[in-house]
């Protein structure tokens, strides 16, 4: 199964957010990760439809688009509108997660489902059959930057049986402290899509270094 490389803008230039995408995608990126956050799911206030609109007009890859927001229900359609690819809520905040699902596979895009580091296996489980991809968060969600929690790592492999048993297409991400040390051990559990923030956007060579620290590891 081949490797899917996501860059996180939430740590780009937004003065330039264009250039730092075509360099991303210069760089090999696979997939734009765009990190939506309300301040409520999360304290973080950071980006809408509007962004995400933008990086339709900067790129033809894959955008995958993570809602850490409340009710993301409600706004379906706008991120989907705006040219989202993949569309990734939180099992947290979805009491009825195979409608959400359903519903964003109505509006033509693919659907994630996400669970923080404190949530369960069994919590996603049920609904395992309608997603296109799981996001494993290996930070709380929230800020780039943070510190991998290594503690993560035996979900990650709990995930890929399930879906190995349930739904082999299934995509598996991981999102949160992927760096050079982390994204091996991500990748020894099973995971094959990797988001990276700070790695990528603030490695002190540029952007084209820190893409490739990643992937010699891999
Ligand atoms: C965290 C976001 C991540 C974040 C990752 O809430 O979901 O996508 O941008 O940042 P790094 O790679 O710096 O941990
Ligand atoms: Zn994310």
């Amino acid at each position: 199964m081949s490797i899917i490389i996501a860059p996180s803008i939430l740590s780009a230039d937004f003065t330039q957010l264009g250039e730092q995408i075509r360099q991303a995608v210069e760089s090999g990126a696979d997939w734009i990760h765009v990190d939506v956050m309300d301040g409520h799911f999360v304290p973080n206030i950071s980006m809408g439809p509007f962004i995400v609109e933008a990086c339709r007009r900067a790129t033809d890859l894959p955008l995958d688009v993570h809602l850490m927001i409340e009710k993301p229900e409600r706004y379906l359609e706008n991120f989907i509108s705006a040219g989202a690819d993949y569309l990734t809520v939180h099992i947290e905040t979805c009491p009825e997660m195979d409608r959400t699902l359903n519903r964003i596979h109505e509006l033509g895009c693919k659907a994630g489902i996400t669970l923080n580091p404190a949530t369960g296996v069994e919590k996603i489980e049920p609904y395992l059959k309608w997603a296109d991809l799981v996001l494993v968060m290996t930070v709380q969600p929230g800020y780039s930057g943070q510190t991998f929690l290594s503690e993560v790592l035996p979900k990650i492999s709990q995930v890929r049986k399930l879906i190995n048993e349930i739904k082999p297409g299934v995509l598996l991400e991981v999102d949160g402290g992927i760096n050079p040390e982390t994204i091996r051990d991500a990748y020894d559990q099973g995971a094959r899509v990797f988001v990276a923030a700070s790695a990528i956007y603030k490695h002190p060579q540029g952007i084209q270094a820190g893409f490739d620290s990643l992937l010699e590891r891999l």
